[in-house]
């Protein structure tokens, strides 16, 4: 079959309802774009190709989707679903199947076009349907009396006895190549909306001896269309649902899971426990054992098994060894990596740091561009001194070392293995292994020392 599938994704309207200058499908859910979801499912069949038809925007939506292998149509004027599909005729293959996609309808499943396809063969075409609670604005499915599909009437042109009927047109129809060519040039604009309707299609097919076929999917969710932002944010929440339901069936424990969002490509271990409103994007691979407290946000990084990260802590680009302790509010920037067993305490910085394993770096530190041995020891309130205004320079400590609190190292700068920095000091020369390194002013005490009294 795959051999032989040509896709169609529809994404050339502007959007006008969701009030915004992002165009319609480039709107994110769960962090992705709505379009890159529709192009995923699609290649889940794997297609002989698949072309996006665009119009408002083009070159903008083009862009975004530069990792993809795609072709375009554009079409200039947005004439309507029948009008958009002729403008992908020229990619689409006589022998093979053509499925019309919608850019706008994130949350389709690949399963339900496998069906949809399974029914559909050179002399007949299959749309997909849903039965709404709400079919208010939707595209009706009249059907004869036996039961098949006859026509299908848009909102604006239905009667009151149409409206009534609760099954819609998803829009995600099948169609062998070389009928879908002959039927496309007969559609005409007679309608409410002076528009050339894809749905027309169905009446041609008919009328041209083809069956015309159905299939629903399986829930509203996977059919409804986005249109505004409240449907956004509604499919947002089914889809962070059906997330969060996933991850508890294999074990992890969420606290809330209507407090759970995941924005990316997430790989997560049983007997993981994760607090409320942690947020985790990109990709994110969570070991076993490890336990993530409240208001975390996680980004494209890795936690090895057993380590924990306290409320309130942002890891980004990052990769954690096993039994680390993060927080809470720590800031783990991009380049951070900790060795096992690791610690980094409340309100510390680190970016483009190697951490060794046992290593501490427990409160008020600013890590950056910096080799850290193993066990060593970051006193309060120390800082790597790395950017000079205009370069970057790095630090290294070796294992062992222990930094007294508020120290500055300025880098370049090497602290060897098992030395000792004072507390207070700016160390801006390398100090040899073993050796201890102060460099503070002396302090002096005045004796009789009076204080000065109000006039
Ligand atoms: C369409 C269907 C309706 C169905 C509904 C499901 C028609 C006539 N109606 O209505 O039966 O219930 O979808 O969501 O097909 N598009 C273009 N170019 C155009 C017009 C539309 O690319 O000229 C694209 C849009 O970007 C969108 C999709 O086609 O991705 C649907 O267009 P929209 O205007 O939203 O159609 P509906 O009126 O919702
Ligand atoms: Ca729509």
């Amino acid at each position: 079959m795959s051999a032989k599938l040509d896709v169609v994704i529809l994404a050339a309207g502007k959007g006008t309802r969701m009030y915004s200058k992002t165009p319609k499908v480039l709107h994110k859910l769960a962090g992705r774009s709505m379009v890159e979801h529709v192009i995923d499912r699609a290649l889940e069949l794997d297609p002989r190709s698949i072309t996006l038809v665009l119009g408002h925007e083009a070159e903008l939506i083009e862009k975004q989707l530069g990792h993809y292998d795609l072709k375009y149509a554009l079409q200039q004027e947005q004439k309507g679903t029948a009008h958009a599909v002729e403008q992908a005729l020229p990619y689409l293959d006589d022998e093979a199947m053509a499925l019309v996609l919608y850019g706008d309808v994130p949350m389709i499943e690949a399963q339900s076009l496998q069906k949809l396809l399974v029914c559909t063969d050179k002399d007949s075409m299959a749309v997909l349907t849903c039965v709404m609670n709400d079919p208010s604005g939707l595209g009706r499915i009249l059907r004869d009396e036996k039961g098949k599909v006859k026509a299908i009437v848009e909102e604006k042109d239905a009667s009151a006895e149409q409206k009534v009927i609760a099954e819609i047109n998803t829009g995600i129809m099948a169609f062998p190549v070389k009928r879908l060519k002959a039927w496309l040039p007969l559609i005409k604009n007679n309608n409410a909306q002076n528009e050339y309707y894809l749905t027309d299609i169905i009446e041609l097919a008919l009328a041209d001896g083809a069956a015309v076929n159905s299939q629903s999917c399986n829930s509203e969710t996977e059919a409804s269309g986005v249109n505004n932002m409240v449907q956004l944010a509604t499919l947002e929440r089914a889809y962070q649902q059906n997330k969060a339901r996933e991850l508890m069936l294999k074990g992890v424990s969420l606290r809330d899971p209507k407090r759970f969002d995941c924005r990316g490509d997430i790989d997560i271990a049983g007997d993981v426990k994760i607090d409320i409103n942690v947020i985790l994007e990109g990709k994110v691979i969570i070991e076993e054992d490890v336990v993530i407290g409240p208001n975390c946000v996680l980004k494209n990084c890795t936690l090895k098994k057993g380590t924990q990260v306290m409320a309130n802590s942002v890891i980004e680009d990052a990769e954690i060894g096993q039994h680390c302790s993060i927080g809470p509010f720590a800031r783990i920037r991009p380049g951070t990596l900790l060795e096992d067993e690791a610690k980094i305490g409340n309100f510390v910085e680190t970016k483009k740091a190697h951490i060794g394993s046992g290593s501490k770096v427990n409160h008020l530190s600013y890590i950056g561009d910096t080799e850290l041995g193993k066990g060593v020891n970051i006193g309060a309130g120390s800082i790597t001194c790395n950017y000079d205004g205009v370069n970057k320079f790095k630090t290294i400590i070796g294992d062992n070392v222990f930094i007294g609190s508020n120290s500055a190292l300025v880098a370049p700068v090497t602290v060897a293995q098992g030395a000792t920095v004072g507390a207070g000091s700016t160390i801006t020369k390398d100090v040899a292994s073993g050796e201890l390194a102060l460099s503070r002013v002396k302090q002096s005490n005045i004796k009789g020392w009076k204080r000065p009294t109000k006039k």
